[in-house]
């Protein structure tokens, strides 16, 4: 894969998936939903926008267990 192609996605903690670089997010039906080089994509299942965040994850108290232990608060 070219350094021009390449794509980035990064898991924030207790957030989404920030994908970065040239990406087509594309529907079950195979339709461009959209296109662009910056994404940030739902991961706590609870955006009204998916596949991307809609900031649901600050207000439903989404904690990944694997990677968001630093955040969990008592
Ligand atoms: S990760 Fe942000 S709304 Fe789900």
């Amino acid at each position: 894969m070219s350094e021009e192609s390449s794509v980035k996605i990064t898991v924030t903690e207790n957030g989404w998936y920030q994908v970065e670089g040239p990406t087509q997010i594309i529907a079950p039906d195979g339709s461009l939903i959209r296109e662009g080089s910056k994404f940030f994509l739902c991961r706590c299942g609870h955006s009204n926008a998916k596949p991307f965040c809609d900031n649901t994850h600050k207000t439903c108290d989404f904690i990944d267990d694997g990677l968001g232990k630093k955040a969990k608060k008592d």
